[in-house]
């Protein structure tokens, strides 16, 4: 019974992001073939191919990896399809490889709309996520298992993140109808956002992490 809790769990999380993986990957395809990109989104304008393009396809390699991660950790999948897991690994990392430098360019570019605060945690978001992507395939390729696990627990946790940013605003305006949140994204909520999307979240799993190596080592 209680080995059946980590396919639960990420198959409700993978379900549970349908919405925004549609969203997202619906967004970025509009973004890229629309003739005025500024009427689909605020975030894309007129005069900005380089940088519309690197938002779209950020877009769109972030939904498949949003919705991707918690999949490719699925213990049956590690278990009884490693080729599957294997291959469907490289594919993620070249998401994760996508959707990062994809952000990055439009930040540079274009900035956030957040300013500066923004721009600097987002990108740190940007660099969490392909160095993860990176050392998960790393210590794949090493065969050191629990820092391929430690590595692809982080991967996913960062993988959601955009999601859970955007859960974490549906549930706040919700119950409060957006207390300390504007639409130039300076209020102290939108401030505390910027990082409280993952960084809590790593948090929480070190913790786990740690207490798993230790269980480990003992044993
Ligand atoms: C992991 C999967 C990701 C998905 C699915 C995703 C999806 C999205 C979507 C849908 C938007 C448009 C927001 C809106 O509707 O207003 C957006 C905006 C943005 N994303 Fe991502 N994203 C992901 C990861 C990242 C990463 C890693 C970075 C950092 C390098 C990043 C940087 C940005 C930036 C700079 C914007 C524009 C922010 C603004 O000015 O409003 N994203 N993303």
């Amino acid at each position: 019974m209680r080995a059946a809790v980590p396919t639960v769990l990420l198959l409700l999380l993978a379900l549970n992001t349908a919405w925004f993986v549609v969203y997202s990957a619906s967004l970025g395809v509009q973004g890229l073939v629309a003739d005025a990109p500024g009427t689909v989104s605020r975030v894309f304008f007129e005069d900005a191919l380089v940088a519309n393009a690197a938002l779209a396809l950020h877009m769109f390699a972030g939904a498949l990896l949003t919705i991707g991660a918690p999949l490719q950790a699925l213990p049956i999948l590690r278990r009884r399809w490693p080729a599957v897991h294997r291959r469907s690994g490289y594919v993620l990392f070249g998401l994760a490889i996508v959707t990062g430098p994809g952000g990055f360019v439009y930040i540079l570019i274009k900035g956030t709309v957040g300013g500066w605060w923004m721009s600097l945690w987002f990108a740190i978001y940007g660099g969490a996520l392909i160095w993860a992507a990176a050392a998960t395939i790393y210590h794949a390729i090493d065969k050191n298992r629990p820092q391929h696990f430690a590595w692809a627990t982080r991967l996913v946790i960062l993988a959601v993140g955009s999601w859970i940013y955007r859960m974490h605003y549906g549930i706040w305006y919700g119950l409060t109808d957006g207390l300390g949140s504007n639409s130039a994204f300076t209020g102290p909520f939108d401030q505390i956002q910027v990082f409280a999307f993952y960084v809590p979240y790593l948090l929480v799993a070190e913790v786990f992490l740690r207490r798993r190596l230790r269980r480990r080592a003992l044993r």
